[in-house]
């Protein structure tokens, strides 16, 4: 019989709910804003590819062991890693990987917070132009440019979306986010679907399934597998504790596999109809498919609400909705540090979000002025926000990602193991282990190594 520990932080009232949270959490920017920019940037085909296939080697693995090792410590990360570690009779170091994940997350959370923004600029926009015949919204470049270059615009609106994040943060996560999940992005999804269709209606369908599919194999170099791999665990929201926390949650009777199936899949048919909802439109419009960059879909969906029937109602649609799973996620993004605040230290859950909102603020402001007053100013080629970007989602993540992997496979006992996979059949969950023991470490490992140019691929 599993050893029943109570989370300090409520529960889930059911499995539904905490898959429904999980998607919330993986559904987001990583599927709409990420995944055409990362494709775009790195060769189409050959990028997708390698993204499906850590997906399925790595990500589905390694949430299963997140949602495991959150819902038997049943505390923030850093304390079911120091709790688990020490009943497995292992190092306390082990609360590092939590701590990583502390780290990676006010990374993803600051530049994210300045993306969303952007979506609900977009949107009050869009509505202005919808209401105003007359007003005139420029060419799509341009207002993402004048958008862009303004720092008070960026911090403005970085400010609404942080605040909207730690105050749902500060009233405990179950409270609201069900609701978004479960009526708000079906609604998503069916404005994806209606770019699909304008996509097929432009001619360009076919061109922009053999970008995105037809894998160029001469393109997949380190770069590209470091970029693919990176964004399988942005977009599932692992290697940080997201899910380990919302695992937390997690009421006993629910099954790891059966749950994180699920929103690994509902994750990555997100993202494939994102990616064919953006390069027919790439294509129709005659634009570079190569390259795009973080302002990819702000300058390629402009072009087709401005080409449908009533382009400027769906685009208000559209980007609040992006704005809304851009929430659910940044929820998921503050949730285990506020969660760790809660349990070990005397700030309360309100004082703990506001604290963490207001560092993830601050930091958001380098990557708000990387769009204009330090747009020279780069890292190793590399401007501030995507310097963040790469360091948090193309090494932090990764290397959580594999420590987590070998803490279930190796320093958890089977017997844990097992029995908090119970609903998986013997030849499942050998195969599981064989995946976390083996494939991801090595995997993992190997890709690491070749981006610090040690090793050459
Ligand atoms: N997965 C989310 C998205 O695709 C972002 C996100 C939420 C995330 N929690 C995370 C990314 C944890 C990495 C780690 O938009």
């Amino acid at each position: 019989m599993a050893q029943v520990r109570e989370s300090l932080h409520g529960m889930w009232s059911s499995r539904l709910a905490f898959v429904l949270a999980a998607t919330g959490s993986a559904v987001g920017l990583g599927n709409i804003w990420r995944f055409p920019y990362m494709a775009s940037d790195n060769g189409g085909g050959a990028f997708v590819l390698v993204y499906l296939l850590c997906i399925a080697a790595l990500g589905l693995p390694v949430m299963m062991c997140e949602i495991l090792l959150g819902r038997r410590g049943r505390r923030s990360p850093i304390n079911t890693m120091r709790e688990l570690a020490r009943e497995s009779g292992a190092t306390r170091a082990w609360q590092i990987v939590g701590w990583s994940g502390l780290f990676a997350g006010l990374l993803i959370l600051s530049f994210y917070s300045v993306i969303a923004g952007w979506t609900l600029s977009y949107a009050l926009t869009y509505l202005e132009a919808a209401m105003t015949p007359s007003f005139n919204l420029g060419e799509p470049g341009q207002m993402f440019q004048e958008l862009v270059g303004s720092f008070p615009a960026l911090t403005f609106w970085h400010t609404i979306f942080m605040l909207m994040t730690l105050l749902v943060v500060a009233l405990g996560v179950e409270k609201g986010l069900e609701r978004a999940v479960r009526f708000l992005m079906p609604a998503l999804f069916v404005i994806l679907l209606l770019l699909v269709g304008y996509g097929m209606s432009t001619g360009y369908f076919s061109k922009a399934v053999s970008f995105l599919f037809a894998a160029d194999f001469s393109r997949i170099d380190a770069s590209v597998v470091i970029a693919a791999m990176g964004q399988a665990f942005f977009s599932l929201s692992l290697g940080m504790g997201s899910i380990m926390a919302y695992g937390a949650y997690l009421p006993e009777d629910a099954s790891v596999g059966g749950t994180g199936l699920m929103v690994a899949f509902a994750d990555t048919f997100v993202a494939v109809v994102a990616g064919l909802a953006v390069f027919p439109i790439v294509f129709a419009n005659g634009l570079n498919p190569e390259g795009g960059g973080p302002g990819f879909i702000f300058t390629i969906l402009p072009h087709a609400f401005a080409a449908m029937d009533f382009g400027y109602i769906y685009a208000v649609a559209f980007f609040t909705l992006l704005a809304v799973a851009a929430w659910t996620s940044s929820i998921s993004l503050m949730e285990p540090t506020v969660a760790y605040l809660v349990e070990s230290t005397p700030l309360t859950r309100r004082g703990a979000a506001w604290l963490i909102g207001g560092v993830a603020w601050l930091l958001g402001l380098g990557t708000a002025l990387s769009f204009n007053h330090w747009s020279g100013f780069t890292i190793a080629g590399l401007n501030f926000q995507a310097a963040v970007e790469y360091l948090s989602s193309n090494i932090l993540l990764p290397a959580g990602g594999m420590f987590i992997a070998i803490f279930a496979g190796w320093i958890l006992p089977k017997v844990v193991s097992r029995e908090e996979t119970s609903a998986l059949t013997d030849g499942q969950y050998r195969i599981w282990l064989t995946l976390v023991r083996y494939v991801a470490p090595v995997l993992i490992f190997v890709v690491l190594l070749s981006s610090t140019g040690l090793l050459s691929m």
